[in-house]
């Protein structure tokens, strides 16, 4: 399973990739709000920063909710650099553009599903991507993960070569959960990735091994 980081602040993108798990990067329009950028020269720039810093794919959202726009506005999100996938989101114009960007070979992200048959919708289309959001299920008292197993196999029933990006993560448990369903990615805050590092057994045990080592090293001085 890959590893992306959703997040538009660059020093938690560095750190994450520091760690060497770093696969890509997905942003949206909440992200970039978060971290103060605005204005689309800036938010250009901040999109090809991050590409900068990772070696895989960065998810850059369109605004537009037409055809045309979301045509326009992607094809000039992707020329900013070769590792940015067009972010559509799941609406009738997204889906008939989600299709026009994979007929020009244009990598996409298809963002805020949250139905098997909206994920079905986006594999026809020809999405790179599809992204269903379970935290937000999870909010709303339904079950996100059931949506991940449901996609996962509808698309392997068909062979569909879209991969499955599991969305809105909240915990390290969210990304084992996945990772169980069969996920082609998570895209995960980084305190979830730095959350996947913790055990108590792991901290009790290693501060035994060093205090056995002290006592070993006092002996043989
Ligand atoms: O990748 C989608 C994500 O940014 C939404 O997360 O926590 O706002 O539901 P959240």
């Amino acid at each position: 399973m890959k590893f992306f980081i959703d997040t538009a602040n660059l020093a938690q993108i560095k750190e994450a990739e520091d760690l060497g798990v770093l696969d890509g990067v997905t942003t949206n329009p909440s992200l970039m709000a978060k971290e103060g950028i605005t204005g689309q020269d800036n938010i250009l720039k901040h999109y090809v920063d991050i590409c900068k810093i990772v070696s895989g794919d960065v998810s850059a959202e369109v605004i537009s909710t037409d055809f045309k726009g979301i045509v326009e506005e992607g094809e000039m999100l992707a020329s900013l650099h070769p590792q940015i996938v067009i972010k559509v989101p799941m609406i009738k114009d997204g889906v008939k553009a989600l299709k026009y960007f994979s007929n020009k070979g244009l990598k996409t992200n298809c963002t805020l599903v949250f139905s098997p048959g909206q994920a079905l919708l986006a594999a026809k289309a020809g999405a790179t991507y599809v992204s269903p959001f379970l935290g937000r299920l999870d909010d709303i008292n339904q079950d996100g993960i059931l949506l991940i197993e449901q996609i996962v196999k509808i698309y392997r029933n068909y062979d569909f070569k879209t991969q499955v990006l599991a969305a809105s993560i909240r915990s390290p448990l969210h990304i084992v959960r996945c990772a169980e369903a069969g996920a082609d990615v998570a895209t995960c805050p980084l305190s979830a990735i730095l959350d996947l590092l913790k055990h108590p057994l792991t901290d009790s045990g290693l501060a035994k091994f060093l205090s056995d080592a002290k006592k070993f090293t006092t002996v043989n001085s």
